[in-house]
């Protein structure tokens, strides 16, 4: 699945501490029912703790959910980094979404949230079941077509790779309408360098943030700019805007900045709001490789 092979990598730097504790209560056997998306809400065995919650619990939980979702999931859930969860509830059941944050999803970069114990837990799924439409910011209203003019004629694809066409200085956007939602693609348009996401093409890069640009200038005076792909304790590497690596041995370096801010990207806040929705609406229809 393309899917997991976007999210798999760069998602290994955020989770990878967790990820023990993710699998450890599976492995002791705690909770042999880590269920699927196909096996509905167990609600008959289970029980349901979010049938009869209230207003003041699933305030908590909103509250919860802002401060340990909200990062990845957008603060009103209406996804970044990870998927859109308005109706996830609806869909796959109460029991699958407390198991997606009692364990995370393995195999995913949805790792196990240990710092809710499992009444908050609960009181988050209670919260997220009162999400059943999408707000307002999430509409598509663009036109796909149009969009991938768009995206032709601005040089989009200099740049990203779409079913195996395209340039690689920044990330593949074949599966993009799966993964992230329309408000954060809106985001990166205006903005690309607000939220950059990790490269799940290059493995090295996993303990870095993806596309961190990173300028350096040598003893002698030259100086590159390019994405950080690696770094440790004597050497870094970067990419540059044409694809090729760069090593350096820090001893012949005078100055290493890495500028966060910033981006290869150049922002598209200059096309009109009906551009931008329709190129949004464009990479929405990107659903990953047939
Ligand atoms: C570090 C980022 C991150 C954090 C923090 C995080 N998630 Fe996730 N979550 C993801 C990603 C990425 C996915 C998509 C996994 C996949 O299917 O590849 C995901 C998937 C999910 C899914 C499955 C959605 C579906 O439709 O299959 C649920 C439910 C979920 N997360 C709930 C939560 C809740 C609730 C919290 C907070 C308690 C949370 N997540 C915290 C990144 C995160
Ligand atoms: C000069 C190279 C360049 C061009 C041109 C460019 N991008 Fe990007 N894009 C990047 C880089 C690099 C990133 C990674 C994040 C960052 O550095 O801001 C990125 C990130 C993105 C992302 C976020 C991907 C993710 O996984 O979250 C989207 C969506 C995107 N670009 C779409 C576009 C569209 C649409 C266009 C044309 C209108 C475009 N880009 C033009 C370099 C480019």
């Amino acid at each position: 699945m393309s899917k997991l092979k976007w999210l798999g990598a760069g998602a290994l730097a955020v989770t990878l501490a967790s990820w023990g504790a993710a699998r450890a209560p599976l492995a002791r056997g705690q909770e042999p029912q880590a269920r699927g998306p196909e096996q509905r809400a167990g609600s008959t065995t289970q029980g349901n703790p979010t049938e009869h919650m209230t207003p003041a619990e699933i305030q908590s939980g909103k509250l919860n959910f802002q401060g340990s979702c909200g990062e990845c999931h957008g603060v009103d859930a209406s996804g970044g980094v990870g998927p859109n969860l308005h109706g996830v509830v609806q869909q796959h059941g109460v029991q699958f979404v407390f198991n997606a944050i009692r364990y995370g999803i393995p195999g995913t970069a949805m790792a196990a949230v240990s710092s809710l114990n499992d009444k908050r837990a609960w009181q988050v799924v209670g919260y997220l079941k009162t999400l059943t439409v999408a707000p307002g910011s999430m509409k598509v209203n663009g036109d796909p077509a149009k969009g991938k003019d768009l995206y032709t004629s601005n040089g989009c694809s200099m740049c990203h790779e779409i079913d195996g066409k395209g340039g690689a200085v920044g990330p593949e956007l074949t599966g993009i309408g799966e993964v992230r939602s329309p408000k954060y693609l809106e985001e990166v348009l205006i903005d690309p360098a607000k939220n950059p996401p990790a490269d799940p093409a290059l493995p090295e890069r996993r303990m870095w943030t993806g596309y961190v640009l990173t300028k350096v200038v040598t003893k002698d005076g030259k100086t590159f700019v390019g994405s950080r792909v690696n770094e440790d304790t004597f050497t870094i590497t970067l990419r540059d805007m044409a694809g090729n690596y760069h090593t350096f041995n820090k001893s012949s370096l005078q100055s290493v900045d890495k500028e966060f801010g910033k981006s290869f990207m150049p922002s598209f806040s200059r096309l009109s709001e009906a551009q931008r929705n329709d190129l949004v609406a464009y990479l929405m229809t990107l659903k990953g490789a047939q």
